[in-house]
């Protein structure tokens, strides 16, 4: 870089409102109210880093303070860039006009004794101005000065306020202000003014690098920029894809990786904090879930299957970062983790605030990572052989109970597995297979079972309510001590003729004593059972202790108990009628 280089964010700082992109409603209602000189008394402008908050609020000083370049001209949100006014502001010594960085001067009380200057008249220009940026950094007694000051405003002075964190303004200042809110700036309107910096800086680009550059920079320009500038000093003449897939890929993965770790060793502090950095870098959440759900998911298969993990974003070094969390934490943890994140990618649609449903996703995975691993309470518990009753296949505890299988797959396989990914975006067409299937009825269960799989789950409920006195050759009699909707036999029975390809004929008994239990009750009271076999049992004791305020909320068996004891499956399926 030659000594005069000046990065582009400051040699492209726009000095018009026509310059600043993205900002239309901002500079529509500013228009608007110099038009109308409807001045409010303090602005606040809120937005992530790099959209234009101090730019602006120096334009609006100069909108407010140019008297045109002879002399005689009014507010306007054209200022001309040459009076004395406008160049002063523009060369950052303009007597009035007076800049505070809160963020460096926290709790330094001579802010206050500035505050206090703006009792007393502007000296040359038509308004004395405070900008004061990153306000939300002020000191408790900064805002009470400035508080005293906004409830009796001069009528010479105006604020205007810059923040990144809007949440942590007093809102006895922010009902003073009237609010700017400084959008992201969408992606393709960044490209077009980056195609004309470019132009100007003699340099061209790939289509697809530029467009990654706009991606990350998530909306914010400033990070545009500094990507461009780098983008710049990587390349010669050209920018390329590949360049620029190396420069963000190696930058942006450090932080990922210390908030995996935060969150393997559930320190939900450090999480939190890296979490908050990262959004006001402008990471959105939902881009971040992702980028953290591929991390497990490599971190996995280092684990499981090293020969088979390759991840080509990844650097020689923070490959061998993985390789070193792959060696501690176990797989159950991996597995939860992942769990975890994807039910929260889940809840991301359509979530009041994708930062505050992050936050608490990360909570939620720091305190489960607090808790001892599964594996060890396991061993424990079978060290004091303990281990009549197996886990269902399902749980986390049964990856616990076998060392990790390696996957019998070859390459080729996991690129299919990746293509079928894809594929799978789409959502599945039902597959037809199933309506073909002539349902063979042997048991209420089946019924029940077929009626779920077409989406019937009202006859489905009805069917497993009702006490079944007979069922076979093609005859369904049945009592009910509940009186039953009309259509539940006709539809019972058309149900069933076209599942069943065979005639059917359904009666229902009245005034039946002693009627056989439905199939609800069979479950209910089967499930009880089993609850209160299983409360007796030492390893379930031993595991309420182990875990303080837990309980048994489901029970699932395994195969072979299911097998051995011969109990009907179908007592046990998890989602009750
Ligand atoms: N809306 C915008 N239009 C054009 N350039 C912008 C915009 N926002 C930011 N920039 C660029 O980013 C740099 C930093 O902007 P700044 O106003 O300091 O952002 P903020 O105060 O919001 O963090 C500016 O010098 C400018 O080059
Ligand atoms: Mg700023
Ligand atoms: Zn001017």
């Amino acid at each position: 870089m030659t000594e005069n280089y000046k990065v582009l964010a400051r040699k492209y700082r726009p000095t018009t409102f026509d310059d600043l992109i993205g900002q239309e409603a901002l500079v529509q209602t500013l228009s608007n109210a110099i038009q109308s000189n409807r001045l409010a008394q303090a602005y606040i402008l809120t937005g992530i880093r790099g959209t234009g908050k101090t730019t602006s609020a120096r334009l609006i000083a100069k909108a407010l303070n140019c008297i045109g370049p002879d002399g005689n001209g009014s507010m306007t949100t054209h200022p001309c860039g040459v009076c004395k006014h406008c160049q002063d502001i523009a060369n950052d010594c303009h007597l009035d006009v007076i800049e505070i960085d809160a963020a460096s001067n926290t709790g330094v009380d001579n802010i206050r004794e500035i505050i206090e200057g703006a009792k007393y008249n502007p000296l040359s220009a038509r308004y004395k101005i405070y900008i004061i940026d990153e306000v939300h950094m002020l000191s408790k007694q900064a805002f009470n000065a400035l508080l005293k000051t906004l409830e009796e405003p001069p009528e010479r002075v105006k604020f205007i306020f810059a923040t990144t964190e809007i949440g942590k303004v007093p809102v006895t200042v922010l009902s003073r202000c009237q609010r700017f809110d400084l959008k992201r700036v969408a992606p393709d309107v960044l490209e077009t003014f980056f195609k004309k910096i470019l132009e100007k800086e003699n340099f061209t680009a790939e289509d697809e690098a530029l467009k990654i550059i706009c991606q990350s920079a998530d909306g914010s320009v400033r990070d545009g920029l500094s990507l461009l500038d780098q983008a710049l000093a990587h390349c010669e003449g050209k920018i390329t894809t590949s360049a620029i897939r190396k420069m963000i890929g190696v930058s942006n993965k450090n932080a990922l990786f210390n908030l995996f770790e935060g969150l393997l060793a559930g320190d939900a502090e450090k999480v939190l904090t890296l979490f908050s950095q990262s959004y006001l870098e402008g990471a959105d959440p939902k881009t971040l879930i992702q980028d953290l759900l591929f991390l497990v998911n490599f971190v996995t298969k280092v684990k499981v299957a090293p020969k088979l993990a390759e991840d080509f974003s990844l650097s020689q070094e923070e490959r061998h970062r993985a390789e070193e969390i792959a060696k501690t934490v176990p797989l159950s943890q991996l597995s939860q983790i992942w769990q975890m994140l994807m039910k929260g990618s889940q809840e991301m649609f359509g979530a009041f605030s994708p930062y505050k449903t992050t936050e608490m996703l990360f909570i939620r995975i720091c305190y489960a990572s607090s808790l001892p691993p599964l594996e060890s309470i396991l061993s424990d518990l079978k060290k004091k052989e303990l281990m009549p009753v197996h886990s269902s296949s399902k749980s986390a505890l049964s990856s616990a109970k076998k060392e990790a299988p390696a996957p019998l797959v070859q390459k080729q396989d996991v690129k299919d597995v990746q293509k079928k990914e894809e594929q799978e975006e789409k959502p599945a067409a039902p597959s037809p297979g199933l309506n073909q299937n002539t349902l063979v009825v042997s048991k209420v269960s089946d019924i029940v079972k077929r009626a779920k799989e077409k989406g019937e789950h009202l006859l489905a409920y009805h069917v497993g309510s009702v006490s079944v006195e007979q069922l076979e050759n093609g005859k369904f009699i049945f009592s009910s001590a509940k009186e039953l909707d009309k259509s539940f036999q006709p539809k019972l029975k058309a149900f069933l003729e076209k599942e069943t390809n065979t005639l059917w004929e359904i009666e229902q008994k009245e005034g039946v004593q002693n009627a056989p239990p439905s199939l609800k009750e069979q479950k209910k009271a089967f499930q009880s059972s089993i609850r209160k076999r299983l409360s007796s049992s030492p390893v379930v004791k031993e595991a309420l202790k182990t875990f303080p305020q837990s309980e048994i909320s489901n029970v699932r068996l395994s195969q072979d108990i299911l097998e051995k004891d011969d109990v009907e499956q179908d007592l046990m399926e998890e989602d009750t009628l």
